[in-house]
């Protein structure tokens, strides 16, 4: 890509050296080593080729400390500012956040570009749906404070039923969605009342560097803090401190089990986990041809497969098989390989270093064991850009068969009786969710019986998918742990706590006088419209 070639709206000013961090409510300058950005974007300039982006703190040990410590004394046992203010006075720091947030979209919208390869279009669909998030948070909160703002009384017993937070929380989002995934997590853990520690993911760093002012002014010092660097470095000495009441980590199984073992106290962790998938497409001899072969487009291939909730494999029935693989094969073959913010551009460069080697290195062990490319383009790899492979023939030997590719390799089997695919299923360690394409309601019946006690969305007709964000996303095995929407995030963050009065006399006149005076921030029946 030459400097000159690139449209003056998404230039950013390179190198964007990201030297301040944020660290008990102060931004403070690192003295230290820096991390070196680089994109999957390569720039052509007088200088040379290059795609180095920019830097940010290679932080130490002490320093993750410190923003542990600083996490802990701002919650401070539960009596700490924020956890012990009012969910109105929350919602005012968030609702001052969000306003804030909303003046750096372009330049957030471009470092994803840059950082990630997202297509312009999905840049802003990330910031947007991110900002939607955060307003349906607040207003799933209101909802929640006025189904608790009422008295109980039961078997002579007065109770008041509320959510209380939990404590320190460790949020770790994934590349792909590094701005939205990490603040799924992250935004209802600090509403409902906890205090964060939070580290970006591996790519995709910088573009919250123009948010750390926004954190800094929006919230009470110590509330949130950002490390960054190397997990053995930074996340380790936290995990090990037995400090952590809560992980929320969107990323591999691996890492998630190194994490959850390094904390001493396991009963004292609550784990909230978005992992691995291995999303099955199911096209049935009736399906709709057209709307099949447009979603498992999409499906597969939307951020080049990049999705926890991508397809990963798909099954077609054999009397349709040979008229879905030719229409399916050209379609793929069409899809336009660029810059992320150019027109109508489907594929994008791969951020992840050397992801089209270890792409191939997949596509030869299929092969190896019997597979056929059957598209034209298929493997065809410039610098950072791989384009998609459809792979036939395929069988159990194959890695491809049960690794989690998170990228454009598109495994297709045939099969002939029903039980081929759901069989597949139930063998698999994953469970997020499956697609199925067909018009047979008995037949769809049965799937959709079979597939909701093994996955936890059937979709019919259409492509896995996170959102609508209202809808409750989890999954089964090694997929999930917990489960995530605007609504159940607000539960996962907190604990039920209650308070309860024998119904005598002077405990009615105790409750009485605290209501009426407001001394309390959780004894109270007036709530937020
Ligand atoms: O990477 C996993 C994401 O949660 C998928 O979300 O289905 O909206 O792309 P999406």
């Amino acid at each position: 890509m030459k400097t000159k070639d690139i449209p003056k709206d998404y230039i950013v000013d390179f190198p964007y050296k990201q030297s301040k961090y944020l660290l008990d409510g102060a931004m403070h300058d690192w003295k230290g080593d820096f991390e070196n950005v680089y994109s999957p974007i390569h720039i052509q300039s007088e200088k040379g080729q290059s795609n180095l982006i920019g830097s940010y703190p290679l932080m130490n040990k002490e320093t993750a400390l410190a923003a542990l410590e600083s996490a802990v004394k701002a919650y401070s046992n539960g009596k700490g500012e924020w956890p012990a203010m009012t969910i109105e006075q929350r919602i005012d720091c968030l609702k001052k956040f969000v306003a804030l947030m909303k003046e750096q979209r372009k330049v957030v919208v471009n470092l994803l570009m840059w950082e990630i390869g997202k297509t312009l279009k999905d840049s802003c669909k990330e910031f947007d749906r991110t900002v939607d998030y955060i307003n349906d948070t607040i207003e799933a909160l209101k909802d929640l404070d006025r189904e608790a703002s009422r008295i109980s009384i039961k078997q002579g017993i007065i109770a008041q039923i509320k959510r209380a937070p939990l404590g320190v929380v460790l949020c770790m989002g994934p590349f792909n969605y590094p701005l939205n995934e990490t603040f799924t997590t992250l935004i209802p853990a600090l509403i409902m009342g906890n205090t964060v520690v939070f580290k970006p993911p591996k790519l995709g760093v910088l573009l919250l560097s123009p948010l750390l002012k926004a954190f800094k002014d929006a919230f009470p010092k110590g509330v949130i803090n950002i490390v960054y660097g190397d997990g053995q470095e930074v996340i380790e000495p936290i995990m090990t401190s037995g400090k952590i009441n809560v992980l929320a980590f969107i990323g591999s199984c691996k890492v998630a089990d190194i994490l959850k073992k390094q904390h001493p106290y396991p009963h004292l962790l609550k784990s909230v986990l978005g992992l691995e998938a291995k999303n099955p497409g199911i096209v049935l001899s009736d399906a709709e041809m057209d709307n099949a072969i447009k979603e498992c487009i999409t499906g597969t291939l939307s951020y080049n497969g990049q999705r926890c909730t991508a397809l990963k494999i798909l099954f077609v029935h054999e009397n349709i098989y040979d008229d879905f693989l030719e229409n399916f094969v050209k379609e793929v073959d069409k899809l336009k390989l660029g810059m992320p913010w150019a027109d109508n551009v489907s594929l994008t460069p791969l951020p992840e270093k050397d992801k089209p080697l270890w792409l191939n290195e997949m596509v030869e062990d299929a092969v190896k064991n019997g597979a056929v490319i059957c598209n034209k383009n298929g493997g065809i790899v410039n610098e950072t850009s791989f384009f998609p492979v459809v792979l036939t023939n395929v069988n159990d030997k194959m890695r491809i068969y049960h690794e989690e590719q998170f990228g454009p390799i598109i495994p297709v089997i045939k099969f002939k009786n029903i039980n081929e695919p759901l069989d597949y299923i139930v063998k698999s360690n994953f469970g997020q969710q499956a697609s199925v394409f067909g018009k047979d309601y008995k037949m769809l019946s049965q799937i959709t019986d079979a597939l909701v006690n093994q996955v936890c969305r059937v979709n019919i007709n259409s492509q896995c998918q996170r959102g609508p964000d209202i809808f409750p996303f989890t999954g089964r095995k090694d997929s999930a742990e917990g489960t995530l929407s605007v609504s159940d995030a607000l539960k996962v963050f907190s604990i039920r706590t209650m308070v309860a009065l024998k119904e005598t006399d002077i405990n009615k006149k105790i409750l009485k006088e605290i209501l009426d005076a407001k001394s309390s921030n959780f004894l109270r029946t007036d709530y937020i419209l």
